[in-house]
């Protein structure tokens, strides 16, 4: 039966973590000069109602790579943005393809496709999840710390997409994750109860002090999601307080390692100054995408 990835939560911790095992041996290949064609002959449609630098490029040259073809699906130009039920998009391109990967708004939309095609979906970023984000921010601890299921976690500012995908990988990992986030932006309630139920050792508060104290691992994202441009300036107040800074810094381990999905605003959720310090990870964590998604595509492809 054919494997969608959806939402982290629909993955058992030793799935994930042989799907991170797998990204480890591509990339250790991949900086030998060493490519496989697991996915040889295979295509993958892309499908992006929404912008995207890292997880276009990185899906493509990552299909390329293992031999496959990935195709970039315009709603613009294509009929699905002409109103075409998602549920004969997904019959029709069922018959000509491999996989298809999309980025939109609703999460429900992924589902739907899901549910109608015959082949893998992978959900490249909904309003309410960005599951291939988390397991590149997850390889990118785990190679820096073999003890990252003990290490604790913080998410400062909004309760958005990767907020509540921290939440489901703190589920599936059962690291420590704190969450602070300005009243009235909280994560999804139905994740944290989800999450509540799986045992997680998730705490929720309004202080980025108390979240970061000790933590390990800083992450945060810009306030304004795409879709939410029209809020950018109320969110700029609510969100004042909730910047990684030099002071929020110092509260964290010593050895605290900063994560951002990427594309950051500096000079909002967090500073020049700490997005660019030796230990802020960002660019290896933007290129563990790469990897990740390829050991994805070979679990659900291949
Ligand atoms: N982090 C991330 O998904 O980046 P893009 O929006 O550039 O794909
Ligand atoms: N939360 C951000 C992530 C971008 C990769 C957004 O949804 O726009």
């Amino acid at each position: 039966m054919k494997k969608d990835f959806l939402c982290l939560s629909d993955w058992s911790g030793e799935e994930l973590e042989e799907i991170l095992d797998f990204a480890r041996k591509l990339k250790t290949k991949r900086k030998q000069g060493e490519d496989h064609p697991l996915l040889a002959g295979k295509t993958l449609a892309m499908i992006f109602e929404k912008s995207s630098t890292r997880t276009r490029i990185s899906f493509e040259a990552g299909m390329y790579q293992l031999g496959g073809h990935a195709l970039f699906l315009d709603p613009g130009t294509t009929q699905i943005g002409r109103g075409e039920p998602l549920k004969d998009t997904a019959r029709v391109l069922s018959r000509y393809l491999d996989g298809i990967m999309i980025r939109t708004f609703a999460q429900k939309d992924v589902e739907e496709l899901a549910k109608w095609s015959d082949i893998p979906i992978i959900n490249g970023l909904t309003d309410r999840y960005h599951p291939c984000q988390l397991m590149a921010d997850l390889l990118t601890v785990m190679e820096r710390r073999t003890d990252f299921r003990s290490l604790t976690y913080c998410w400062i500012g909004d309760g958005n997409n990767m907020a509540n995908s921290w939440i489901n990988a703190a589920a599936a990992f059962g690291f420590e994750l704190r969450v602070a986030t300005p009243p009235g932006y909280e994560p999804d309630q139905e994740v944290v109860a989800h999450a509540g139920r799986r045992g997680a050792h998730v705490s929720y508060g309004h202080d980025p002090f108390q979240a970061a104290r000790g933590a390990h691992v800083l992450n945060t994202d810009v306030w304004a999601s795409m879709g939410q441009e029209s809020e950018q300036q109320e969110r700029q107040k609510a969100f004042a307080g909730f910047q990684i800074n030099r002071e929020l810094v110092r509260e964290a381990d010593p050895e605290w390692m900063l994560l951002h999905c990427l594309p950051a605003h500096r000079g909002e959720e967090v500073t020049d100054e700490i997005l660019e310090s030796k230990q802020s990870v960002v660019f290896d964590q933007a290129e563990n995408r790469l990897h990740v998604q390829k050991a994805i595509l070979s679990r659900l492809m291949a």
